[in-house]
């Protein structure tokens, strides 16, 4: 979470290449901005000398702003800024970062949680340090101030660093030296070497605009940038060899088309991305089956949308290959890494490689000698990078913060897996083309009538309900999750079995409840359940190849057998956003979200 992005170098416009950079990582973080710049010299008269920084920050979506005030006139040399997601202190233009200390000669950004701040920021208030935010971030420029009284600059950061507990990225400006220095134990940096610049971001696609040659920062590493390079391990700060790779990756901007938002974009997308994992994966799936089926053990863990596939994934195994998958949300597995040995296998499911919730377990079971799979949509992401073996969803950059098109591509990728295991991939990738059919089937024009007519009337109810059996269990926490992150309205994904025993209290009449009442095992008892609700007064919209006089409302899918399971999802997503539509909310950025979650 948080975009960081900064620039030391020799162009004379540091700070509108730090907007630009931010720009593209708003994904990360959109509550509120802020950069600061050093000014070399000005076309327009300012009031600060050379050594202080100017800063300027705003509340809300750095897409929303032009960038035309003070800031963008300056000739500058040196930037840095930050897109945020709120952790400590409200959003408020005083909480934005940068952060200054006292003299304004240090500004820093920040991505983490400062586990002890309040007693870092006592101290520091005790000794006269004035503070002018409610944020944990802001204890940094000032400990690195109180340090220089004693210390250069770069052993003045190392100390400060070394006193912050919890999961940090700090990326520290100094006016005086002219430096950038970062330093890190949690979230992602890297740094990117041009030919008269160093430019440090949280992702490469901050800095594939400039350059392919990087430094993706350890744990435990800091970074000085200023006329050179030098890396040094922490705590210590001994000196290390700056290993530069070559990177083969160039960020394709995302635009929305003729689409109105990127979400009703990406969804469309994915006929196409089904299509070229069906046609394209032999190779990488047949490879990843030999892993499964010499492990000991294998776990599918995910956050969100991408544990709800691991948990399709389970189910899937079980009932088509008859192998049993262990699966936890990615935040939990912490709590169940006994088992893990040096014969188990590890399958993080990650859109952006960079959930620290995945990173995390996956640091333990590294430890235990487990090996790791990702399966990721970021080229050079945390994960691609620690995995012992990667598989790229390649669905392209996914722009909306609700995930559609790499949940869909992540099904594709586990269903082709599960028909490798029974030595049947041929059938797994025609299943996945009449998927992809049917998709597109689903997205037509004519059929999007009912949707939109049936998100109009869910609009009318506070509380609505999913219910599915076995693999379509997954569908409805699925289904639930999407209609929450972009509507708002609170929806309860539920095993059908489950209503019975306690939430079947909350049906009252007319309580919408979705049905995911596939032609596999589950429909008999799904339907039953759905009685249950109509019994009570609920409306029952049923997602089915056929059918019933359980339902009110009835949106086809057609029976495509195992690939139902990643049918029977597009209608919810279509729900989803035109709920959104309905309410007037922007279903791209919703609310205390963000793209990527790397704060814990
Ligand atoms: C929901 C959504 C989130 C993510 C979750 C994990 O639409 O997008 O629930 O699935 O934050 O993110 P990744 O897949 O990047 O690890």
């Amino acid at each position: 979470m948080c975009g960081i992005f900064g620039y030391v170098g020799k162009k004379n416009n540091a700070s509108q290449i730090t907007f630009e950079g931010l720009k593209l990582l708003e994904y990360r973080g959109y509550d509120s901005w802020g950069i600061a710049a050093k000014v070399e010299s000005s076309k327009f008269k300012v009031q600060s000398s050379s050594s202080k920084f100017i800063v300027e920050k705003h509340i809300g979506k750095i897409g929303d702003i032009n960038f035309n005030s003070q800031l963008s006139t300056l000739n500058s040399q040196l930037s840095i800024g930050h897109t945020r997601w709120a952790t400590h202190g409200g959003v408020t233009v005083e909480n934005a970062h940068p952060h200054l200390d006292c003299t304004k000669s240090i500004a820093v950004v920040h991505n983490g949680i400062i586990e002890n701040f309040q007693e870092l920021k006592e101290e520091l208030s005790q000794k006269g340090h004035k503070f002018l935010s409610g944020t944990d971030t802001e204890v940094v420029p000032h400990l690195i101030e109180g340090f220089q009284k004693k210390e250069g600059f770069a052993s003045s950061v190392k100390d400060a660093f070394n006193k912050l507990k919890g999961l940090n990225a700090i990326v520290v400006a100094n006016a005086k030296s002219s430096e950038i220095i970062a330093a890190k134990n949690g979230s992602p940096l890297v740094v990117g070497i041009d030919k008269n610049a160093f430019i440090i971001a949280s992702d490469l696609i901050g800095i594939s605009d400039y350059t392919n040659r990087v430094i993706f920062l350890k744990d435990n590493q800091m970074v000085i940038l200023g006329k050179k390079i030098k890396l040094l391990s922490l705590p210590k700060g001994n000196r290390l060899k700056e290993n530069i790779e070559k990177i083969n990756f160039k960020f394709e901007k995302s635009n929305k088309g003729n689409f109105e938002h990127f979400m009703i974009k990406e969804i469309y997308e994915q006929p196409g991305i089904i299509r070229n994992i069906a046609k394209n994966y032999s190779g990488k799936i047949k490879k990843l089956s030999k892993l499964m089926e010499k492990a000991k053990g294998t776990f599918f863990i995910g956050a969100g949308t991408a544990y709800n596939a691991a948990l399709a994934g389970a189910y899937l195994f079980s009932r088509v290959s008859k192998k049993h998958i262990n699966t936890s949300v990615a935040s939990e597995f912490n709590y169940l890494e006994h088992f893990l040995n040096r014969e188990s296998l590890v399958i993080a499911l990650s859109q952006s490689g960079e959930t620290i919730d995945v990173i995390e377990p996956l640091n333990r079971a590294k430890k235990r000698g487990s090996k790791i799979v990702g399966i990721t949509n970021a080229v050079g992401s945390s994960i691609y990078r620690m995995a012992d073996f990667n598989i790229l969803l390649n669905a392209g950059t996914e722009t909306a913060v609700a995930s559609t098109k790499t949940y869909t591509a992540k099904l594709s990728i586990i269903l082709l897996l599960v028909f490798s295991i029974i030595n049947k991939l041929k059938d797994g990738k025609e299943t996945l083309l009449k998927v992809s059919d049917e998709i597109e089937r689903l997205l037509k024009k004519e059929n999007l009538k009912k949707i939109k007519d049936i998100s109009r009337s869910l609009n009318n109810s506070d509380t609505i309900y999913i219910i599915g059996r076995g693999v379509s269990y997954s569908s409805a926490l699925e289904g639930a999750l999407k209609i929450k992150e972009v509507s708002y309205k609170y929806c309860e994904g539920l095993a059908g079995g489950e209503l019975k025993h306690g939430p079947i209290a909350l049906i009252q009449k007319g309580s919408p409840c979705i049905v995911f009442a596939p032609n596999d095992e589950t429909y008999e008892s799904i339907i039953s359940n759905a009685i249950e609700v109509k019994s009570r007064g609920g409306m029952i919209i049923g997602v089915s190849p056929k059918n019933s006089k359980a339902f009110d409302e009835w949106i086809k899918v057609e029976d495509l057998s195992d690939g139902t399971f990643i049918t029977q999802i597009i209608p919810l997503q279509l729900l989803s956003y035109y709920l959104a539509i309905e309410r007037g909310l922007d279903p791209d950025k919703p609310r205390n979200l963000a793209k990527s979650v790397t704060v814990k």
